[in-house]
């Protein structure tokens, strides 16, 4: 059955004085849009009761199983304001299919494409006064897919929630784009061999926040975990993945080997870097040889990218054994910036779209 994710026939909003007021400063994932999209599946009857109410809370008993077990999905797309005031989606098809890949993975009921586009495209449209006018500022969106069944035995759940949430954002980082340290975990790993590194659950970010914690407690924002056999080779920070550059113009980020998150910004920058002379490969690569190429002077660049942090320079990249500081040659990233700017003005329809991903909302 096709989902309508209809709307309310009354809503409510908040007033425009007062979402102007909270996008001076939005921060990230601190303030939600009037709405949220929702639709239940049950093992009997399939995805049913699709709608759009106003933001609040879930039902759900305390003997929920994503409460006890974990089980879980989500995405993150943002939805950004062209200067003519509308309103455009980026690769959200990409989105749908990492969530059903996601869904797989983690037992959970797959949520056809085709529904998961519309219940994005009628939530943005409702709430399209929450997407900032500016710059650098943009509609975060939040689909997930939970457990629902009230039930503690260890298995898939028969209930589950799909449900959407959204809310303005600025940038990731408090200092925005400036270069952020990393510390490179060679202790906890945040995912396995044979596990769920390629799906989006929160498991995955669960098991970093310790790691995270003794980012910060070294004056680090980031953590870049190593794989979990070894810690010999890279794999990706614990909500972004990694990409550097070398002297001669390779933009190289690690393959994805089962452990890393298949990013939507990492495919399109690896799709983009050619059209600015860079070279794009996945390699596999060890953590020496990138401490090696950084102090040779071969590795010039090192980069962060994902949705939410679009790309971020990386200015220093800390040991967690040796607690030794490897800063590349070019800690500002200019190369790694201008890739930033050609995907924005992508995003923000400042420039023709080569790869046609925008999708145009309202
Ligand atoms: N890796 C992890 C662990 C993430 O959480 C994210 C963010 O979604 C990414 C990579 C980047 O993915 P995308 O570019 O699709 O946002
Ligand atoms: C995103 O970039 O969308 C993410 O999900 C990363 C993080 C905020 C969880």
């Amino acid at each position: 059955m096709t989902l309508r994710f209809a709307p309310p026939t009354n809503p409510t909003f908040t007033p425009d004085a007062r979402i102007a007021e909270i996008n001076i400063d939005p921060g990230f994932g601190q303030f939600f849009s009037d709405h949220m999209a929702l639709a239940d599946w049950n093992s009997e009857t399939g995805w049913t009761n699709d709608r759009i109410t106003a933001y609040g809370l879930l039902p759900m008993e305390p003997a929920g199983a994503v409460l006890h077990y974990a089980q879980e999905v989500f995405e993150g797309l943002k939805a950004y304001r062209h200067a003519d005031g509308s309103v455009w989606l980026f690769r959200p098809d990409a989105n749908a299919r990492r969530l059903q890949e996601s869904s797989r993975r983690m037992a959970l009921p797959v949520l056809p494409v085709d529904d998961f586009l519309t219940s994005v495209h009628n939530l943005v449209a409702l709430d399209e006064r929450w997407v900032p006018h500016a710059a650098e500022q943009s509609l975060y969106i939040r689909p997930f897919i939970i457990a629902n069944e009230s039930f503690l035995g260890v298995r898939s759940a028969h209930d589950v929630i799909y449900c959407c949430i959204t809310g303005p954002v600025g940038a990731y980082f408090k200092g925005g784009v400036q270069p952020v340290d990393i510390w490179v975990s060679r202790q906890y790993s945040r995912v396995a061999n044979g596990g769920t590194g390629t799906a989006k659950c929160g498991g995955n970010y669960a098991s970093s926040l310790l790691a995270q914690e003794v980012a910060y407690a070294n004056g680090c924002s980031q953590v870049l975990f190593t794989d979990n056999a070894e810690h010999e080779f890279v794999e990706e920070l614990g909500g972004m993945n990694f990409l550097l550059l070398t002297k001669d113009g390779e933009l190289v980020t690690p393959p994805l080997n089962g452990n890393i998150l298949p990013g939507i910004t990492r495919d399109s920058l690896l799709k983009l870097a050619p059209l600015l002379g860079l070279t794009p490969v996945e390699r596999p690569t060890r953590i020496a040889d990138v401490y090696d190429g950084i102090t040779a002077g071969d590795i010039v660049e090192l980069l962060a990218c994902g949705t939410a942090a679009v790309i971020t320079p990386v200015g220093s990249l800390r040991d967690s054994e040796t607690n030794t500081v490897y800063r590349p040659l070019r800690p500002e990233a200019p190369q790694g910036i201008a890739l930033r700017n050609l995907l924005l003005d992508i995003q923000y329809g400042r420039v023709a779209d080569p790869f046609g991903w925008t999708e145009r909302v309202v």
